[in-house]
């Protein structure tokens, strides 16, 4: 199938890029633009670890066609630290112990940072279900839920 031009708002930067209009955002995003910080799982809605931003809001860009999100605001793991600087999430998960494998910890954070920046001070009840699209295999997801909350607190 004949490939597209079009521009992707990536972490704050426009893109250029020239894909097939069938590939999806997340396809885009690991193998056009080298972000493999997001990760792919179940490839069907499932599990959460594909999980970015658009226009702040939490995502599966294994749904997304990239063609559709053209002039959209895409945020993922690579945006969030401020050069050598981690997020304040990123730095409260590894504090708490909330990473094993680390597979899906790219879309736990995002999820939690969409879910801080509407709500900074959430109850634990408010986390869980901030979290409730992101699945884990291997921390359980107390430690999880105890990084969010210290990184509301910072
Ligand atoms: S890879 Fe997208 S939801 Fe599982
Ligand atoms: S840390 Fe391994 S899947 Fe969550």
């Amino acid at each position: 199938m004949e490939k597209l031009e079009i521009e992707l708002n990536v972490n704050g930067k426009v893109l250029a890029i020239s894909v097939s209009p069938q590939k999806t955002l997340l396809e885009v995003l690991r193998e056009d633009l080298g972000l493999t910080g997001t990760k792919e799982g179940c490839s069907e809605g499932e599990c959460g670890v594909c999980t970015v931003l658009l226009d702040g809001l939490p995502v599966r860009s294994c749904l997304l066609l990239a063609v559709d999100v053209r002039g959209r605001k895409i945020t993922t793991i690579e945006g969030l630290a401020q050069g050598d600087k981690l997020h304040p999430l990123q730095t409260a998960f590894i504090e708490q112990g909330a990473i094993q494998c680390g597979f899906c910890t790219p879309g736990m954070i995002l999820s939690a940072k969409a879910l801080l920046d509407q709500n900074p001070s959430p109850s634990e009840e408010e986390i869980r279900v901030g979290l409730s699209g992101n699945l884990c295999r291997c921390t359980g997801y107390i430690k999880i839920f105890r990084a969010v909350q210290a990184a509301s607190l910072r």
